[in-house]
């Protein structure tokens, strides 16, 4: 949360925020919060450097909140060891992907996530609907949960 409230402040100038160190901040933050989990899983930011209007970074970066936590918590039971990634990258003009993939047990079959009864994912789908997103998930071998959207120029 102090994180979007840092967002929102850089942005007050230009209208948009580097998403690059956005992401770099919110990892620090969530893999201290998750205590003793770095040592068997490492976290790795692929992003190149991307200017976000502020109306597609505050999404977004609820997005990256909710996948890389549920990473954490749900990807590596036990002593399960493995790497989360975040991949940001544009595509032509104004294509934008995000992605978070990790190596852990995969999302279960019986899970459905257009018709999730879950708020974490629930709440996935609406962020990526406020975005237009083209929402896709693979369940495993990575498991992996991608956003394409357009953003303005
Ligand atoms: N990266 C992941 N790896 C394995 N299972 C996952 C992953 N992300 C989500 N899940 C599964 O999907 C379920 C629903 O996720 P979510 O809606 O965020 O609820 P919550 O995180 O509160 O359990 C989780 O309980 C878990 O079983
Ligand atoms: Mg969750």
């Amino acid at each position: 949360m102090s994180l979007i409230h840092q967002m929102l402040y850089e942005s007050k100038d230009f209208g948009r925020v580097d998403f690059g160190e956005f992401l770099g901040s919110l990892a620090t933050e969530l893999m201290s919060s998750y205590g003793a989990l770095p040592a068997r899983v490492s976290l790795l930011i692929d992003s190149a450097t991307i200017a976000l209007p502020i109306d597609a970074a505050i999404p977004c970066g609820l997005v990256v909140n909710e996948l890389v936590s549920n990473a954490l918590k749900h990807a590596f039971p036990g002593e399960r060891r493995g790497q989360i990634k975040i991949d940001l990258t544009q595509g032509c003009a104004d294509e934008v992907t995000l992605s978070v993939s990790d190596d852990g047990v995969g999302i279960p079959e019986a899970l459905d996530i257009a018709n999730a009864t879950t708020l974490g994912l629930q709440m996935i789908t609406l962020l990526a609907d406020q975005l237009a997103a083209d929402l896709t998930m693979q369940r495993a071998n990575p498991t992996c949960l991608a956003l394409r959207f357009k953003v303005a120029q």
